[in-house]
């Protein structure tokens, strides 16, 4: 059979680990597709380069990606340069010029992908995407074809690594954010600028992406709510603890009557849940369907090798299907296009979850009992309800409550209360819960 010629733009970590990948298992992957994945060309704006482990004889290397996604005789573009400026234009002129196109644009996807995947469907091409998620995990696959015979409940996943190092550090070590930050830098498992990992950006953009392919609808990234990890209080983490529970970042979607889930915040889960083992860099997602109930998918979530594996796959993938016309292939969000329904992303005041609360408030009779009332008129039940110690110099006391599942407007109306209240010291802290029972 005719080799298939892929074209990678971008050889930095993600990209320098696909042309290694190819080149290092070509043999085994051509046992799996039955034709050659020819490395044909590829586009990186170094010219020092060491392509030793990553480029056959014939392999051209050149400065102008737009060359590789115009050369006529390349089947399949991949690109793993980032972001959603030139990236954006080199996958629209791919596939433009009818060319397959595979990503790790997690970005690009959750906030372009409508239109992206809508050219895509008009020229009778293919965007494959398995690396946008969870690095290493095939996770998409899963949404898309392992789970195709079932309505997904929910999605609950640690996606970004770098937070749930620092959060794992933390728990640990009992060191506050700043300092686990400092070393996660010095590791190089942190970017200088570490905000679009440390504030749930990476993790939103990852939990919009598995929301279409769970739920059929299309992608939402500016209707996901963002809450990062970066003004949380070790405290926080350790009395959690004491009363069984582990704190994660989250990025969690849900399918409800009224609407959808879409979120990423700190999140408390109880420790019995395999997803609170899940520490260090590593990522895992549960996914909850009608049919199969909970799975669980664990692995590297980054790294060359790892996320070179996932495009690696739907390289392969598409090898097999370039011959088919697109209304016979996988759809881009895994149901019909005509079938993918807008069905509202639901306002954070309208999400319920159980909530910790960490309430520094005066030493004294009464102040309980006027913020159970305070809970009891906006009919938020107390799951658990602990005193964690007295700072004696400021005759202050620090209260922890844990609340059942109430709706978010109805938790903030009574911190909002609460901070009112003349024995109240300083703002209430408040940790979203979730207790993942298996009828949610
Ligand atoms: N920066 C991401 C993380 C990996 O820390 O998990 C790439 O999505």
């Amino acid at each position: 059979m005719k080799p298939i010629n892929v074209g990678i733009l971008g050889l930095g970590t993600v990209g320098g680990g696909t042309a290694k990948v190819l080149k290092k298992n070509a043999a085994e992957i051509e046992r799996r597709t039955g034709r050659q994945i020819r490395q044909f060309m590829a586009a990186d704006k170094r010219s020092d380069l060491d392509t030793h482990d990553m480029f056959l004889p014939e392999t051209t290397l050149t400065d102008d990606a737009f060359a590789v996604v115009s050369h006529p005789e390349i089947d399949i573009v991949v690109e793993l340069i980032g972001g959603t400026g030139i990236a954006k234009e080199l996958i629209l002129k791919a596939i433009e010029n009818g060319k397959h196109v595979v990503t790790a644009n997690k970005k690009l996807l959750a906030e372009c992908g409508n239109e992206i995947f809508a050219a895509a469907e008009e020229k009778n091409v293919t965007v494959m995407f398995e690396a946008a998620v969870a690095g290493g995990i095939p996770i998409i696959k899963t949404l898309r074809e392992g789970l195709a015979a079932n309505r997904i409940q929910w999605i609950a996943g640690i996606i970004n690594g770098t937070s749930n190092f620092i959060l794992s550090e933390m728990r640990e070590k009992g060191s506050s954010f700043a300092e686990v930050l400092a070393e996660a830098q010095r590791l190089g498992y942190a970017e200088a600028d570490p905000t679009f990992d440390i504030e749930g950006h990476d993790a939103g953009h990852k939990i919009t992406i598995m929301a279409s392919l769970a739920f059929g609808i299309p992608l939402n990234f500016s209707k996901c709510y963002l809450e990062g990890i970066s003004k949380l209080d070790a405290k926080d983490i350790k009395y959690a603890e004491e009363l069984g529970y582990r704190l994660k970042l989250l990025g969690i979607t849900r399918r409800t009557e009224s609407g959808i889930e879409l979120r990423v915040h700190p999140t408390l889960i109880p420790e019995k849940r395999l997803l609170a083992s899940v520490n260090g860099v590593m990522n895992a997602v549960w996914v909850h369907a009608d049919m199969v109930g909970s799975t669980l998918h664990y692995g590297a979530g980054a790294g060359e090798l790892a996320t070179a594996s996932a495009v690696v796959a739907d390289i392969v993938d598409l090898s097999r299907m370039i011959t088919s016309d697109n209304a016979d292939r996988v759809p881009h969000l895994a149901f019909q296009p005509s079938k993918v329904c807008d069905t509202p992303v639901l306002p954070m005041d309208e999400v319920k979850s159980g909530y910790y609360l960490r309430i520094q408030a005066a030493d004294q009779s009464g102040v309980l009992a006027d913020i159970a009332n305070i809970l009891a008129k906006e009919k938020i039940s107390i799951e658990a309800l602990t005193q964690k110690g007295v700072i004696q110099s400021e005759q202050t006391a620090e209260i922890v409550i844990l609340t059942h599942t109430t709706q978010e407007k109805h938790i903030k109306a009574a911190i909002a209360a609460i901070e009112q209240l003349p024995n109240i010291h300083a703002p209430v802290v408040m940790i979203r819960m979730e207790s993942f029972h298996i009828n949610n």
